[in-house]
């Protein structure tokens, strides 16, 4: 697994940094307020385990399986919403947390669909935001890291569902995914 990197992007080190600065900012922002924090699998597993150890408020957390990538490395432009939130969303002060912001297609589907359940806010805290070059339709209030635009792997990302369980955030050799 590990020959498959071309470079380490960011450590476990660098990651847990970053991770740990963006709890405590979320602390400060929803002081005196119980937000839900709701993590979009499958990727922002690992980002959302790391970050609510790093919010100390109390906190409500949910999961939300969208998928738009599907096996290829190519979005495919549409959102299919596997499992929704079991928590009640109207009125509460909701957190989307997501791995990556890529063309945000994702992101962007998501937010319709969440602000139609009319929370008291919707913020989002994506841990890796592309710099692509290009508007995206929708932005990230919080963000660890900004990137170039590179096959990124680990800490949750993945190609054809492997590589998540990398410790740290690497570049996929292009052999892998360009055969
Ligand atoms: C990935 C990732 C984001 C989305 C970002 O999800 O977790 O949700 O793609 O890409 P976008 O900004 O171009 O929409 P994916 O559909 O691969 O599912 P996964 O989280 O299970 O990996």
């Amino acid at each position: 697994m590990e020959h498959d990197i071309e470079k380490v992007l960011y450590s476990g080190e660098k990651i847990a940094e970053a991770v740990k600065k963006l709890g405590e900012q979320i602390t400060r922002e929803y002081k005196g307020k119980v937000p839900v924090l709701l993590c979009v699998l499958k990727g922002a597993s690992l980002f959302f385990a790391d970050l609510i150890r790093e919010i100390k408020l109390q906190c409500e957390v949910d999961f939300i399986i969208a998928k738009s990538y599907g096996m290829s490395s190519q979005t495919s432009g549409k959102l299919r919403i596997l499992k929704e939130p079991d928590v009640e969303i109207a009125g509460r002060d909701v957190i989307v947390v997501e791995d990556i912001l890529d063309t945000a297609v994702t992101l962007s589907a998501l937010l319709h669909t969440l602000s139609e359940k009319q929370p008291a806010s919707l913020k989002v805290a994506v841990f890796l935001d592309k710099n692509l070059g290009y508007k995206k339709p929708v932005n990230a209030d919080y963000t660890c890291f900004i990137s170039e635009n590179e096959f990124l792997v680990g800490y949750g990302l993945d190609y054809a569902e492997r590589y998540r369980n990398l410790p740290y955030v690497g570049v996929l050799k292009r052999d892998i995914y360009q055969n």
